[in-house]
């Protein structure tokens, strides 16, 4: 039975080495080691092998059966492992095959002009500062020179979480903050959202955005800012593009103006133009000199430094640059509306 053994313990491991897959090695494995295989029929046997002998021919027998058990797992491995390469080499991903195009979105025409612009001011050596929508009254009014009952809060009146806490009706509150943390020069530029009363119609919202600059430094005059302000507006609408300022006021600053760009549309020129309805120019911001009063709030020297700062309705300039003539348009979310500005 020792022979039988040995012989049948040779045969099985030829075929394991034989097989060519692990279906093949699952045959050996049936054939040799089943229930009703070739070991199994030689255990049967054993009842008849004298009985000192049978301990020993019995560790034989199982001596047998585990090797080659063992060598049909090793080789099932060996396949496995084989597949998994294949595998991994067939799904290889080529990158130089185009992708198929995907849905892009894009960008709403108030970011894009955010960019735009602070691009243009980032490019000029300006800091980006940030702000937050919820303001304390001092940053939005008090400390820009407007003291509570004062008339302009009335054309700003804003909405009020409690007596201190309102949110920002223009974005000029960074400006405070600006000069409690950094000394001059400064040169800085800010965006953001602004709220207001207001009702909505075709060019009011009571949620806006702004865009805000401020520049403090020696020597710094008026025509620095018109200078500035003329830069914007070629910037915006080209090079023919020319500003004019016309007086104004703003409790911040002392002198104070509006801008006027020469119209996009009609060139300056006025006549029969529906976008500046025939004068030949368009509003797009406030701006001035910095009132002192708040730059020695800031124990900034007056004798020696001076300030312009700049508020521009970015709504209003989205609505110029894209030809959009109602501002609820840029609230109302509508894609088929956003899809067209790609
Ligand atoms: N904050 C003003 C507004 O919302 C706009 C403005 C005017 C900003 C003059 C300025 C400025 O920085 O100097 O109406």
């Amino acid at each position: 039975m020792e022979n039988e053994t040995n012989k049948l313990l040779e045969e099985a491991m030829q075929e394991v080495e034989n097989a060519k897959s692990k279906q093949e090695l699952f045959n050996v494995n049936t054939n040799f080691l089943g229930k009703n295989g070739k070991f199994s029929a030689l255990m049967k046997k054993l009842k008849d092998v004298l009985p000192e002998n049978r301990a020993k021919i019995g560790a034989i027998l199982n001596n047998a059966r585990e090797k080659i058990d063992t060598a049909i797992r090793t080789f099932i491995k060996k396949f496995e492992k084989q597949e998994l390469e294949e595998k991994i080499k067939n799904e290889k991903v080529d990158v130089t095959i185009p992708v198929k195009p995907y849905p892009m979105g894009v960008k709403h025409p108030i970011t894009e002009t955010q960019e735009l612009l602070m691009d243009f001011f980032v490019k000029k050596g300006f800091t980006v500062r940030t702000g937050t929508d919820i303001e304390t009254d001092y940053y939005c009014f008090e400390a820009l020179n407007v003291p509570k009952n004062h008339p302009a809060r009335d054309a700003q009146d804003t909405f009020y979480i409690n007596d201190e806490i309102v949110l920002r009706t223009h974005t000029s509150a960074t400006q405070i903050h600006t000069m409690e943390k950094f000394k001059p020069p400064i040169k800085m530029v800010s965006t953001g959202a602004a709220y207001r009363v207001d009702e909505i119609d075709g060019r009011h919202s009571p949620f806006f955005h702004q865009l805000e600059i401020l520049v403090v430094d020696k020597n710094v005059s008026m025509a620095d800012m018109k200078g500035t302000l003329e830069e914007i507006g070629k910037f915006l609408f080209g090079e023919k593009t020319k500003i004019r300022l016309r007086p104004s006021y703003f409790p911040f600053t002392e002198p104070s103006a509006e801008a006027d760009a020469t119209c996009p549309k009609c060139g300056g020129k006025g006549n029969g133009c529906s976008l500046c309805q025939q004068t030949g120019w368009i509003e797009i911001l406030g701006c001035g000199m910095v009132n002192p009063k708040i730059l020695e709030n800031h124990g900034i020297n007056t004798n020696e430094f001076g300030g312009f700062a700049v508020g521009i309705g970015l709504e209003r300039l989205a609505m110029l640059r894209y030809g959009i003539s109602d501002m609820r348009e840029l609230f109302e979310n509508n894609v088929e509306f956003l899809k067209q500005f790609k």
